[in-house]
């Protein structure tokens, strides 16, 4: 596999992949996105003038544009991130995650068939000898999804690939929705798929109107840290690198037509999260004024439908592609609050220019979601 179509790569965990892809495999990439809010191209600032991106600024529910790409750059894969993603913002407003998340996802496999049914079935059958089209039984393509589709789990038991769809928000019923139209389309038209289900990514480049930069940002600004709640919705956090990685283990390796859930096995309650976050300011940032961190935590009333619990059972994907997690949540959350520190260049222009220490998307005085 030598190029591959990312979608959504200007987002949080799409812009780790093109890293991942361009860094660590040495692929071609081109990055299809729209650069809505959450598209941050800055992010991309490692790999921005390789020889091997390119990047598209596209409307994933603009068909014609997305076909002319396919037929252009002839991908071996499509990795396909873009997506509204933020629970808090489907509830205020669905319609903009029915269209991306739903008609887009539609229209990428439509787009997607039709390049796939171009490509040679043989090898025979590609001429001239330069024609580098991947096989049709080769082609892959991979819809990144949520654990969120599977609902919310009770004090015991984990999400694995059986487990029945019983999606919540807006968000997580979009999801689960483009899912069904990826096994729709593997089933009907043949399309080679793979779907991955993750549970919540935290890490760098992390788009501060979640949970954890939200805590780290506001907490270095000396505002409220919001908790929904009493702060006791357990969510199973992942690093996204360790994610990006997963993602491009399935894509290469994962069996066509399947799915694999991706976790990183640390369940965590947002208050332990939080507290954890204050502890490594203590000590690594203390407040001027001698007090903790954790004397800035403030509990908010808790949003409807909150799922109380999502945890993944990773082992299909271990022990069939033999990834692991390499980062633990003590590990990852200490490398995520210093890469922080380290980078308000990256983090300080866009607090300044569409937010100011509340929750995004929502009145002010709420909580903060992950
Ligand atoms: N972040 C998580 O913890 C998490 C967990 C499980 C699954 N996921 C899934 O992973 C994928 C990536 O999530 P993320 O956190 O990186 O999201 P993100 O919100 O950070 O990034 C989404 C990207 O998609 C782009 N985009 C949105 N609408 C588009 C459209 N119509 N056409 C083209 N581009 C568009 C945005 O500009 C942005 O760059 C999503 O599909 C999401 O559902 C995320």
């Amino acid at each position: 596999m030598k190029h591959v179509m990312v979608t959504g790569g200007a987002g949080f965990i799409g812009s780790a992949v093109c890293r991942y892809l361009i860094k660590e495999k040495q692929y071609r990439v081109l990055n299809l996105d729209k650069l809505t809010y959450a598209g941050v191209p800055e992010s991309l600032r490692e790999i921005e003038n390789s020889p091997l991106y390119r990047f598209a600024q596209v409307d994933i529910c603009d068909h014609a544009k997305v076909s002319a790409l396919l037929d252009d750059f002839r991908p071996d894969a499509v990795m396909h991130l873009a997506a509204e993603s933020h629970v808090d913002r489907s509830i205020d407003g669905p319609a903009a995650f029915i269209e991306t998340n739903i008609v887009g996802t539609y229209t990428m496999l439509e787009c997607a068939r039709e390049y796939w049914s171009t490509l040679p079935k043989t090898a025979k059958e590609r001429s001239p000898a330069s024609d580098r089209r991947p096989l049709t039984s080769e082609f892959r393509f991979h819809h990144i999804s949520t654990d969120e589709v599977y609902g919310s789990l009770g004090a015991k038991g984990l999400f694995d690939e059986t487990t029945p769809y019983d999606p919540r928000s807006p968000y997580s019923a979009s999801k689960a929705s483009s899912d069904h139209l990826v096994m729709a389309w593997h089933h009907t038209y043949g399309l080679p798929v793979v779907i991955t289900n993750c549970s919540n990514n935290y890490g760098p480049y992390h788009f501060p109107e979640k949970l954890i930069p939200l805590v780290i940002l506001n907490a270095m600004d000396e505002k409220p840290l919001p908790i929904y709640g009493k702060g006791d919705n357990i969510r199973d956090w992942l690093y996204v690198e360790d994610h990006a990685r997963a993602l491009v283990t399935v894509v290469e390796h994962g069996r066509c037509g399947e799915t694999y859930n991706v976790g990183g096995r640390n369940e965590r309650t947002n208050l332990e999260v939080v507290e954890t976050i204050c502890r490594i300011l203590d000590e690594i940032k203390p407040r001027t004024s001698g007090t903790k961190y954790r004397d800035l935590i403030t509990y908010v009333a808790d949003r409807p439908g909150h799922d109380k619990r999502y945890a993944i059972d990773a082992t299909k994907l271990e022990t069939e592609l033999g990834w692991k997690a390499l980062e633990d949540f003590d590990s990852g959350i200490r490398k995520t609050v210093q890469w922080y520190i380290d980078n308000e260049w990256w983090w300080m222009p866009i607090r300044q220019k569409t937010y100011s220490g509340e929750r995004l998307g929502k009145t002010p005085k709420t909580g903060s979601s992950v």
